[in-house]
């Protein structure tokens, strides 16, 4: 590869202005075109080392589609159960003649100490609290496949911040693409000086509503609470659940994220499933498409030049 070239996808923050350019472009013709073989030839792993539906089953329809090879790896039945080290796993994986992994992990920082020690590219698909970049690009394109443009909207991220990756990955991303974010939680679920990341903190859920263009609600994430941090789940969807009447505050046109898996009656309530501006399931169909152009960009950058 040359030194222009990325090897990784480990964080938003890595991305240049020209990358998401042939990223987004590679996306559009993507979804509006065959799929060229642009990974005939590789292997890839999906080393999910915590659950997912639809990281893993989008990154795995990617890779078929672009002609490569899954290679099957099921933490559950893999020699970790008998203690082996990530890193080992990795190496031994990278022997067996993959060209990238795919890594979910649930400590902060796995896709990098990988990207360090290994020759093969690494796809940061969340680890821990700290990112999930392709979910970032995935909810990036769907808003300016909405929008057209991100420049001046307004951004209004809600729910468990403390523990979002997704959260982390779109505050850097949306940013960068001219959005300005605000973020509103719980205290207990906002971390500490969260506005030195470059968003605003909204003190009243009701009056951000009323000024977003967009609204990215998140999963409360109980499992990684390690204490308890909301009184109960019914509480916080009395005080911060987007239902018929939150809902009837947003603007005309007004668009709603979720990354998912969705607690339906908690962040979200049944009414939303027919909000006009629901782009949830969008999301998951443009993450195969995106997938795609991001396991091209990395594994065969002349084939996506000649190809988007
Ligand atoms: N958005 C997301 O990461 O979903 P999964 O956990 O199902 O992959």
């Amino acid at each position: 590869m040359s030194a222009l070239q990325p090897s990784h996808l480990l964080s938003t923050r890595d991305l240049r202005d020209s990358d998401l350019q042939t990223l987004f472009k590679a996306t559009k013709k993507f979804k509006c075109q065959s799929s060229p073989a642009l990974l005939s030839g590789k292997t890839i792993v999906q080393c999910f080392i915590e659950n997912s539906t639809r990281t893993r089953s989008s990154f795995e329809t990617a890779v078929r589609r672009l002609g490569g090879t899954n290679l099957g790896f099921s933490a559950s039945t893999s020699s970790l159960k008998k203690g082996e080290s990530l890193l080992d796993t990795a190496q031994n994986i990278q022997a067996l003649g993959a060209d990238a992994i795919v890594l979910r992990h649930s400590e902060n920082g796995a896709a990098h100490l990988l990207a360090r020690a290994l020759d093969v590219s690494i796809i940061n698909a969340g680890d821990g609290t700290h990112e999930h970049p392709s979910q970032a690009l995935l909810d990036a394109f769907t808003l300016l496949e909405a929008l057209g443009s991100l420049k001046g909207k307004r951004v209004l991220i809600l729910g468990d911040i403390l523990h979002s990756r997704v959260a982390r990955s779109n505050f850097h991303l949306l940013k960068s693409l001219g959005a300005k974010v605000t973020v509103c939680a719980p205290g207990t679920l906002l971390p500490p000086s969260v506005q030195t990341l470059g968003v605003s903190v909204a003190s009243r859920l009701e009056d951000a509503l009323a000024e977003t263009d967009v609204v990215m609600a998140l999963r409360v994430q109980l499992e990684r609470h390690a204490t308890p941090l909301l009184p109960s789940l019914a509480e916080y969807a009395r005080f911060w659940g987007l239902g018929a009447q939150r809902l009837r505050l947003l603007k005309k046109g007004a668009l709603l994220l979720h990354p998912g898996p969705v607690n339906w009656g908690v962040e979200l309530m049944p009414e939303a499933k027919t909000f006009d501006g629901n782009l949830i399931l969008q999301q998951v169909e443009n993450g195969v498409y995106m997938r795609m152009a991001i396991l091209g960009w990395l594994l065969n950058p002349e084939g996506m030049r000649k190809n988007v």
